[in-house]
C-alpha cells in the first residue's frame, strides 16, 4: 500500500516524505516541480512528474498504485502574490484540489491529510486562536485554503472519504542533517530571509513594520519545526486509517515570537550580526497569530519537539550553511 504525496518535492512536502520512508511506508510522490526540487525527493520514493489538475495523469498515479491515502501539500502559498493573482489561486489550489477528490473517489481512496492555514482565520479576535474561531481570510491564498477545507468537508458527507485539515502556523526549521530545507525562489519567509542575509547573500533584513500593537511593536507569529509538523500528518493519517472522524486542527507551538526576537535569536545562533532596518508594513499582516494546538495534543496524541525558536532556527541555519544555494548548491 502507498501513500501519495502531493506537492512531495516542496519544502514541507519533502519533510514528509522523508519521514514516510523512515517509518516504513511506500510513498509515491506527484509534483509538478514549478516550485519543488527533485533533489528533495529520496531515491526510495516513486516519482510521478506531473500536475494534479491533469486528471489523465493523476488517475495514472492511481492505477499504478494500491493508494492507503493522500497527503496534499500541492498548492501555491504565496499571501501577497495572491492578492495580485488571485486565479491562479484558485485555479491551482482550488480547482488541484477538486480533480485530487475525483480521482479519490473513482479509485475508492478514503483518507486524505490537507495542509491548510492560519491564514483562513485572517485577524483573530481572540489569541490563542482556536479551530472554533471564526474564518474570515484576507487573502485569495487563505480563501482558496478554506475552500478546499469545504470541499473536503462536503465530499466527506456524501462519499466514503474522510479528511483531517492542518492549519499550519509558521513552519520553520529543516531536518536535522541539514538534507533537506527550505529553497524558495523568490523567498518571502522570516527566517530564510534572516539567514540568507546572515550568509552575506542579502544587504540587511526589512522588518515590516515597528507601530504594531505589541510589546516591541513588531509582528508576533507562532513558529513550528517542520519535522514537529510532519509528526502531526503521520498521526493524522493512522487517526483516518483508524476509522475517526474527519476533523480540523491547528498546529503551532502555542508560543509567540516577535520579528525582532527571531532577528536577536538568529544573531545568537549564528553569530553574526544580521544587519536589519525598519521598513513599511507589509499589506494584510495581522500583528499576531498565536494557535492553541490542544486539541492535535489531545486527540492526535501530537507532541511536538522542537519547541525552542533557537533550536528550530539552528536547524535551519544548518541547511543554509550546507546549501548556500539551495538544492543548487549539490551540482
Ligand atoms: N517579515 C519581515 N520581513 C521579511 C519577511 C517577513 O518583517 O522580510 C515579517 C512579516 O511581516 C511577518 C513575519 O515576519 O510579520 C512572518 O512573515 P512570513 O512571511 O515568514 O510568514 P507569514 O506570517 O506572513 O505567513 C506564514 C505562511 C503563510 C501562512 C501564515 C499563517 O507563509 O502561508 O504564515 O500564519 F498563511
Amino acid at each position: 500500500m502507498t501513500v501519495v504525496v502531493l506537492g512531495g518535492a516542496g519544502y514541507i512536502g519533502s519533510h514528509a516524505v522523508d519521514q514516510l520512508i523512515e517509518r516504513g511506508y511506500e510513498v509515491a510522490v506527484v509534483d509538478n516541480l514549478q516550485t519543488g526540487h527533485q533533489e528533495a525527493i529520496p531515491a526510495q520514493a516513486r516519482f510521478y512528474q506531473g500536475d494534479i489538475r491533469d486528471k489523465v495523469f493523476l488517475s495514472s498515479v492511481f492505477e499504478k498504485e494500491t493508494v492507503e491515502g493522500v497527503l496534499h501539500f500541492a498548492a501555491n502559498s504565496l499571501v501577497g502574490e495572491s492578492m495580485q493573482e488571485p486565479l491562479q489561486y484558485f485555479n491551482n489550489n482550488v480547482y488541484g484540489t477538486q480533480v485530487t477528490l475525483e480521482v479519490m473517489q473513482q479509485f475508492g481512496v478514503k483518507p486524505i491529510v490537507f495542509s491548510s492555514s492560519a491564514a483562513t482565520y485572517g485577524e483573530p479576535k481572540a489569541i490563542p486562536i482556536k479551530e472554533t474561531a471564526e474564518t474570515n481570510p484576507e487573502s485569495p491564498y487563505g480563501e482558496s485554503k478554506l475552500m478546499m477545507e469545504k470541499m473536503l468537508k462536503w465530499c466527506s458527507k456524501a462519499y466514503d472519504m474522510q479528511f483531517v485539515a492542518l492549519r499550519y502556523f509558521n513552519v520553520a526549521g529543516a531536518k536535522w542533517d541539514g538534507s533537506i530545507g527550505e529553497d524558495h525562489s523568490p523567498e518571502t519567509h522570516l527566517v530564510p530571509i534572516i539567514l540568507e542575509t546572515a550568509l552575506g547573500q542579502r544587504e540587511q533584513v526589512a522588518i515590516f513594520g515597528e507601530d504594531y500593537d505589541t510589546p516591541d511593536g513588531t509582528c508576533i507569529r507562532d513558529y513550528i519545526h517542520v519535522v514537529d509538523l510532519i509528526e502531526a500528518h503521520i498521526l493524522a493519517l493512522e487517526y483516518l486509517k483508524a476509522g475517526n472522524p474527519s476533523s480540523i486542527f491547528n498546529l503551532g507551538s502555542s508560543v509567540g515570537f516577535s520579528v525582532k526576537e527571531i532577528l536577536q535569536t538568529a544573531r545568537q545562533v549564528t553569530g553574526k550580526e544580521i544587519p536589519a532596518k525598519i521598513e513599511a508594513r507589509r499589506m494584510g499582516d495581522p500583528s499576531t497569530l498565536i494557535a492553541s494546538s490542544e486539541k492535535a495534543k489531545t486527540v492526535l496524541g501530537w507532541n511536538p519537539k522542537q519547541t525552542d525558536v533557537r533550536d528550530i532556527i539552528a536547524s535551519a541555519w544548518r541547511w543554509h550553511e550546507l546549501h548556500p544555494e539551495g538544492y543548487q548548491s549539490k551540482k
